[in-house]
C-alpha cells in the first residue's frame, strides 16, 4: 500500500501487522504474540505474550482457557 506525504512522493505504508489465531484441535483458540482483551465488563487486559481461549466452557478463568479441556473430555469434532 502507498500513500502520498506532504511533499507529494509516495512512500509505502507499513501494512498493519496481522494477528495470528491458532486452533488447536479439542483445545483452545490461541492469539498468538501481544493482545489486547475487551472484555464484556469493561475492562481491557493486555497479554504481551498472547492468549488461549476456552472453547469447551469448562474454564473458571472465561474467556480464557485454564486447561480444563484436558480433563473434561472436550472434543472440537
Ligand atoms: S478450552 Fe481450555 S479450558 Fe476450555
Amino acid at each position: 500500500m502507498s500513500t502520498e506525504n506532504t511533499s507529494g512522493q509516495e512512500q509505502e505504508k507499513q501494512a498493519t501487522p496481522m494477528s495470528t489465531a491458532k486452533v488447536f484441535e479439542n483445545g483452545p483458540v490461541r492469539l498468538i504474540g501481544p493482545c489486547e482483551v475487551q472484555l464484556p465488563d469493561g475492562t481491557t487486559v493486555i497479554k504481551p505474550n498472547g492468549i488461549s481461549f476456552c472453547r469447551c466452557g469448562a474454564s473458571s478463568n472465561m474467556p480464557f482457557c485454564d486447561a480444563s479441556h484436558k480433563t473434561n473430555g472436550f472434543q472440537s469434532k
